[in-house]
């Protein structure tokens, strides 16, 4: 297709979104020169919605007004105002009521999900992970290891793409399952990849692990708000996951937890890290000595969560559960399919995209090795208002995200790829 014919294409498919309006429910940045920017970096820091401001500056007025009233005798009291979190989050992970919760932040629940859910024993010890796990996730496995008492370059197992292939096969991490199943006790992997955007099969891993007796747990930071997820029905033992990318939270925004209710409900032997604000709320403030967990997953919870953080975070999320995931994920797969397609098509020496073809394989995400000018072409992409990110040591990501991109920000995206190749 001609650049021509794809600014036109670009242009209807605009025209014909049915999404286009929630654009104006976020505030899109500008450049030095006015203009908006192409803000495809959703998948390091999610835009800022409209209504957080209104949301944060209630809380804030409340605490104003009220102080330590606040907690109790507000329209929405703090001491419960966790539980506001639990539909939107019911709907954007898949769980049920008591399998979800706002709390923490991602390595932190990491660590108390390890904490529950690594029982190594020797001669069962090992765990499961991706080949470009996140630096984050590798300290706090490793560190977790070392602290039972295990050696981390034994115990880890990875699962790694084919020679001359950049994402993993599913049977491949099934066959790793079934070849470790004596000695594994947990997998421990990302549902998309940061560094390829690859989204695994969550599904078939879990059962895999589950028929070997091995519980299976993920990393959602790319995948939450990004692809449709039904954690419970696909028997996910836990998750967690930040709410600053996709979810649209704000940096450093309160981050997610799952914890199936098989093991939240049912189970009261599943050891875990304790602190008041997991403690049954009824006797909560008779302040006693001894824990008496919340059933579910709140009763993972350790601190009154940081409110100004929930609050943009709630307002993001009355925007998902407006939307739906579906007709979310239905607009990123004709986005993303948009700029594959034309980068794959334009620049077939000069590019090579590492994220699968296959939407079924990948949320919105793009991690593209440009093989000639690499840097080039990231500095002029940033320098005309196309903002994206670079990973270390030759990637470009481009996340075009369906709440606030258009197809002219994939448009602009091309023609600054365009303008480098030729010069
Ligand atoms: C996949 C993944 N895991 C873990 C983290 C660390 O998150 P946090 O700083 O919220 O603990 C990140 C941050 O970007 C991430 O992308």
């Amino acid at each position: 297709m001609t650049p021509e014919r794809l600014r036109e294409l670009a242009a209807e498919l605009d025209r014909d979104d049915p999404l286009a309006g929630y654009r104006e429910r976020f505030h899109i940045p500008r450049s030095a020169d006015g203009g908006e920017v192409a803000y495809l970096c959703g998948n390091s820091l999610g835009l800022a919605p409209r209504n957080a401001r209104e949301y944060v500056d209630r809380e804030l007025l409340a605490w104003q007004e009220r102080g330590v009233g606040g907690h109790f005798k507000h329209d929405r009291p703090w001491v419960s105002f966790h539980e506001l979190f639990t539909d939107p989050l019911c709907r954007v992970v898949g769980g049920r009521p008591h399998e979800v919760v706002a709390m923490n932040t991602l390595t932190v629940n990491l660590h108390l999900m390890l904490t529950s859910f690594y029982r190594p024993q020797p001669g069962r010890f090992r765990v499961l992970v991706g080949h470009a796990a996140f630096p984050s996730d590798r300290y706090a496995i490793r560190s977790q290891i070392a602290l039972r008492g295990f050696a981390p370059d034994d115990a880890l197992v990875v699962a790694s793409p084919r020679p001359g292939e950049h994402t993993l096969r599913t049977d491949d991490v099934i066959g790793l399952i079934e070849r470790q199943r004596s000695e594994l006790t947990l997998v421990l992997m990302d549902g998309v990849n940061y560094y390829t955007g690859e989204l695994i099969d969550i599904t078939a891993i879990t059962d895999a692990a589950h028929r070997h007796g091995v519980l299976a747990g993920f990393d959602l930071a790319h995948a939450a708000g990004n692809v449709p997820l039904a954690l419970h029905d696909w028997g996910v033992d836990f998750a967690a996951w930040c709410s600053y990318k996709y979810l649209n939270g704000g940096p450093g925004c309160v981050a997610g937890c799952f914890v199936h209710e098989r093991h939240g409900l049912r189970d009261d032997s599943v050891p875990r890290l304790a602190g008041w604000w997991g403690h049954d709320k009824a006797s909560r403030f008779a302040m006693g000595p001894d824990f008496v967990p919340i059933p579910g997953v709140e009763g993972w919870q350790l601190s009154n969560p940081p409110l100004f953080s929930l609050a943009a975070l709630l307002a993001s999320l009355e925007l998902f559960s407006e939307v739906g995931m579906d007709r979310l994920r239905a607009k990123s797969e004709a986005l993303t399919g948009f700029l594959d397609r034309a980068l794959r098509e334009r620049f077939p020496g000069r590019v090579e995209i590492l994220t699968p073809a296959d939407p079924a394989r990948r949320g919105c995400q793009l991690s593209i090795r440009v093989k000639r000018e690499a840097q080039e072409t990231f500095a002029a992409l940033l320098a005309r208002g196309v903002v994206c990110d670079w990973r270390e040591p030759d990637v470009i990501r481009l996340a075009p995200v369906p709440f606030y991109n258009r197809f002219a920000d994939a448009q602009r995206c091309l023609d600054v790829f365009e303008a480098v190749a030729s010069g």
